[in-house]
């Protein structure tokens, strides 16, 4: 599979490591685009891929382009893309907020795959979640799946709806975890913890609850309960949380992240 990744950054890096990892791509069928020239040095060290600094007749080479300059970037990089462009490629778009629409009409393409990952594809541990236009046949859909795989789990939508929901869901969900962590750990900081020891404890405790999660055939209720007494420890965190809104409040923050999700599709 020849695939070209545009803009190696955080995204497109996690991408570039994984297909290696995964002998998804090696050095012949690899091409990194990266226009800042430090990077590009440092890619060239690495000696997995062919670099170079930005887009040209290459990329007619290499049949599945993936997208992963930062939004505001792509109208730029799509006048410079647009005239390299053939039937057999397919653009593989992880640009948060940018519209197949759009793509299809910058690029002058019918055969765009708009998906939706998060930063733990770095470890190969993401989800990441894909709409396509009509134009991508079968075979190319098995291959845009174990491009998107390589990074972690997938899920396949019907339409691009929703991708702004899954924006605000698992493509920002893991800043919302690493906040709620934090704020535990300084909570045991405050109660007389040194930071190494609440870290541990807390790091633990969200793995522990993570696996039991995955393996435990209780719903999230049964579980919640099963720590919970009356009267107790637990039930007095929980009640705080209940009497705060806290619950609500998550919900109303993801509905906000959603909502600015379609305020910048725009
Ligand atoms: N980070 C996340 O959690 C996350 C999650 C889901 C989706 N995404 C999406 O992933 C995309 C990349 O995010 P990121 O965090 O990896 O951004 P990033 O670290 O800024 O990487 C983008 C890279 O592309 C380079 N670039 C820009 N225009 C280029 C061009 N025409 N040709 C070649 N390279 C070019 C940039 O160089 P310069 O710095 O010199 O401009 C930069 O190195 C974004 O569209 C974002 O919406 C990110």
């Amino acid at each position: 599979m020849k695939i070209a990744v545009i803009g190696c950054g955080n995204m497109g890096m996690a991408y570039t490591h994984s297909f290696v990892k995964q002998g998804v791509a090696n050095k012949d069928s690899l091409l990194l685009i990266e226009k800042m020239a430090e990077k590009k040095n440092e890619l060239e060290r690495l000696d997995i891929a062919k670099v170079i600094g930005g887009i040209s007749s290459e990329i007619a080479n290499y049949h599945y382009i993936i997208l992963a300059v930062k939004p505001q970037d792509f109208e730029v990089t799509a006048m410079e893309i647009r005239k390299f462009v053939n039937s057999d490629h397919v653009f593989i778009s992880i640009m948060a907020g940018v519209t197949i629409q759009k793509i299809k009409k910058l690029l002058n393409t019918d055969n765009v795959v708009r998906a939706m990952p998060n930063t733990p594809a770095q470890i190969n541990m993401g989800v990441t979640a894909y709409a396509h236009t009509e134009k991508i046949s079968p075979t190319q859909l098995k291959d845009v799946e174990k491009i998107l795989s390589s990074t972690g789990k997938v899920v396949y939508l019907p339409n691009e709806n929703l991708l702004d929901a899954v924006t605000a869901i698992s493509g920002s969900g893991p800043a919302y975890y690493f906040y709620f962590v934090k704020h535990m750990i300084e909570a045991g900081i405050k109660l007389g913890m040194t930071e190494e020891m609440a870290s541990t404890l807390v790091k633990q405790t969200m793995l522990g609850s993570y696996h039991l999660i995955m393996n435990s055939p209780n719903t999230l209720d049964e579980l919640i309960a099963s720590v919970k007494s009356k009267g107790g420890t637990t039930e007095a965190a929980l009640n705080h949380f209940e009497d705060s809104l806290v619950g609500k409040s998550i919900i109303d923050a993801l509905e906000k992240a959603e909502q600015r999700a379609k305020e910048l599709s725009k």
